[in-house]
């Protein structure tokens, strides 16, 4: 079944995606600059053609399974998402990063993660889409992957949506 071969490849593709926001976590924790700047780049480059693919295909085909609001939430979840990365990139570029301003990173990051877990669980009513449906979704994953844009290249570029003013 090509959903159970969807749910796999969504599964490892959040599984990279949470590894490096903990890791994130983690470099900030330490004030580690160069960690934080390698998984930041990380984090955008796993980012940028998964929330593009979802937007594009996997979240409007899920309306035929949730409510419009329940759709919306999701895409702001990604607006959220977004600014968080902009304002993590910001203070990332800081000469020095203070106590406090590591703290504020962190709490970013754990306002993401449940995305993560929450995206991972709409597999379960991929199950319920055509195979034609499920095909189109794993087509516009291979376009997006081969586009390559990473999260800030996409989110300026390509994305129409604006994202959360993070402070
Ligand atoms: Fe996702
Ligand atoms: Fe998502």
């Amino acid at each position: 079944m090509l959903a159970d071969q969807f749910s796999k490849i969504f599964r490892e593709e959040h599984r990279q995606i949470r590894d490096a926001l903990l890791d994130l976590i983690t470099a900030f924790s330490k004030r580690d600059r160069d960690q934080i700047q390698s998984l930041l780049g990380q984090v955008a480059t796993l980012t940028g053609p998964h929330f593009r693919y979802e937007e594009e295909t996997l979240y409007p085909a899920l309306t035929e399974i949730f409510s419009p609001e329940y759709i919306e939430s999701l895409l702001s979840d990604h607006d959220h998402a977004i600014g968080a990365a902009k304002k993590l990139v910001d203070l990332a570029g800081k000469g020095s990063l203070s106590e406090e301003e590591a703290n504020h990173a962190v709490d970013l990051i754990r306002g993401v993660l449940p995305h993560v877990s929450d995206c991972d669980g709409l597999s379960i009513m991929v199950e319920r889409f055509s195979e034609k449906k499920v095909q189109s979704i794993l087509d516009a994953r291979d376009r997006s992957n081969q586009a390559g844009l990473d999260l800030m290249q996409w989110a300026s570029k390509v994305r129409k949506r604006a994202a959360a003013a993070v402070a």
